[in-house]
């Protein structure tokens, strides 16, 4: 293998080019769910108001190096003042959803004992929606476990699963009433393996057990709080939202490459979407993980609770992937990887460990484009995982899917006269939408998609360095300025319609 050769032309790929040029409009059935996503953590701010307790997030935010430029999310979007204003946005923009989550420590700030303040936050919040004529869809957990529960052994620990039931229970009887759709978990991968084996996430612990450990115990979390839901209201919409990841080996003819992309796939979808549709570890992580104790997690009846039926899967897709079992020595340290880990060497970053429990995966260039994050732009790779979820697990089962997160990160610059011209973020969500568009066109049942992310927001180790919103926030004043692409997904939304 040659690391100079340029790579388009070395390589066959799996996926050899990106999607043909977008022409043509797109229509989208009229009941499509229009949104934008946000999570707790990344746009409340008001950390110590309202009797909210720390997360996990407030401590890691303050270990050195942790988080760029020493950033935290105590301010961050102010949105919990600020939530009529973030509604009204919403409403003009004519979205008809909108996907947040709740703050467990604001709830719980011990995560145990509740705190009617916090609870009454959300309810303000639901109402507000409501009132304007939005649809909430609630998340229960995106990542900010509190921190006393961390003190006693956090995910890995059994425990946090039950705590995470009956803090479920607490929002069902406070919002149930109101909300209807409720999802468990977002991305359980990251707040189990960024956030226990490589350390780069809250609580920044690096061990592959206590990684698979936790990963079992968000399971067990889902599905407990799943079934007290369910069996105080059979009616509600209930779910999941995972990250996917669409790993294609680098060399299709390189074993290790494919090994290298059996372990992605394995550690990064199957290990959770398994579980949740049939009730089973995969076979080869089994094997994968013996010596890591995976099973001596697992007790009688977790996975018939895990896999209890779901109504709807949350998919957030971002890029796709080619892996590799060998180090691209080309690539500089420091470079993001399509997970958000950086590689070792940059800056004030730690050591870290690769996310995956076992194996060698390298992720490599294919000359794709990227986004400021260093993510490649493939949205081919959204209507093969949205078919391949359909087929193997969604179809069979009759889960609605909804794109639950999608968007990109870019340097915006803000004009002389304020405006945001963002042209390739509008170029990214019209090529992910007819993607996605092209999926439902050839069977895949997906009834909505969530922009990621209706403002600028706090972005996990990254801070405030990356821009992912259709609405500019301006960490100053906290001013919000409609980007160029808000304005055309509000029209995309308003017609049901790609423009041509
Ligand atoms: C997924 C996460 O759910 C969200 O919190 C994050 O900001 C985006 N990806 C972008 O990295």
């Amino acid at each position: 293998r040659s690391t100079t050769t340029p790579l388009a032309r070395s390589v066959p790929f799996a996926v050899s080019s990106p999607l043909p040029e977008p022409t043509g409009a797109v229509t989208f059935p009229a009941t499509f769910r229009w949104g934008a996503a946000t999570a707790a953590y990344q746009v409340e701010g008001a950390a110590g108001t309202g009797g909210r307790g720390e997360s996990i997030w407030d401590v890691f935010c303050q270990i050195p190096g942790a988080v760029h430029a020493g950033d935290d999310g105590s301010v961050a979007c102010d949105q919990y003042h600020r939530y009529r204003e973030d509604v009204a946005l919403l409403r003009d923009l004519g979205l008809d959803s909108y996907r947040f989550s709740t703050s467990w420590a604001r709830v719980m700030p011990d995560g145990r004992t509740l705190n009617r303040a916090g609870l009454d936050y959300y309810s303000r919040l639901v109402d507000e929606l409501l009132g304007s004529g939005t649809s909430p869809w609630l998340t229960l957990y995106h990542w900010d476990l509190p921190q006393a529960l961390e003190a006693d052994g956090g995910w890995p620990t059994r425990e946090t699963a039950y705590r995470f039931a009956d803090y479920a229970v607490a929002m069902y009887e406070a919002l149930g009433d109101r909300v209807r759709t409720w999802t468990t978990l977002n991305e359980p991968w990251c707040s189990a393996f960024l956030g226990y084996t490589a350390g780069v996430h809250a609580p920044g612990r690096q061990s592959p057990e206590d990684g698979l450990a936790a990963a079992h115990h968000l399971l067990l979390g889902h599905g407990l709080a799943l079934g007290e839901i369910r069996r105080r209201d059979s009616d509600a919409s209930l779910g999941i939202t995972l990250n996917f990841t669409v790993a294609d080996p680098y060399d299709p003819g390189d074993p290790d490459d494919v090994e290298a992309a059996r372990i992605e796939d394995g550690f990064f979808n199957r290990i959770f979407l398994d579980p949740i549709f049939t009730g089973t570890y995969p076979a080869d992580i089994i094997d994968d993980t013996r010596h890591l104790g995976l099973l001596d997690h697992v007790r009688d009846g977790d996975l018939e609770l895990i896999s209890a039926p779901i109504d709807v899967l949350g998919v957030n897709y971002y890029n796709g992937a080619a892996v590799s079992g060998h180090p691209d020595q080309a690539v500089p340290a420091g470079q993001n990887r399509p997970d958000g880990v950086r590689s070792v060497g940059d800056g004030p970053h730690r050591e870290v460990s690769p996310p995956q429990p076992v194996g060698s995966v390298h992720h490599r260039s294919r000359g794709l484009p990227t986004t400021d994050m260093g993510w490649e732009v493939q949205p081919e790779g959204l209507t093969r995982l949205l078919l391949r979820l359909q087929a193997d697990y969604t179809g069979p089962r009759e889960v609605a899917m909804y794109v639950t997160e999608n968007g990109a990160a870019y340097p915006d610059q803000v004009r002389a006269d304020g405006t945001v011209d963002d042209p390739d973020r509008i170029a990214y969500l019209d090529t992910h939408l007819r993607a996605v568009a092209a999926a439902m066109e050839a069977g895949a049942d997906v009834r909505g998609y969530f922009a990621w992310s209706l403002l600028d927001n706090f972005e996990w180790a990254l801070g405030y360095s990356k821009r992912f919103g259709i609405v500019r926030v301006d960490y100053e004043t906290q001013e919000r300025t409609v980007k160029a692409s808000g304005h055309w997904y509000a029209r995309v939304a308003a017609n049901h319609c790609l423009p041509p």
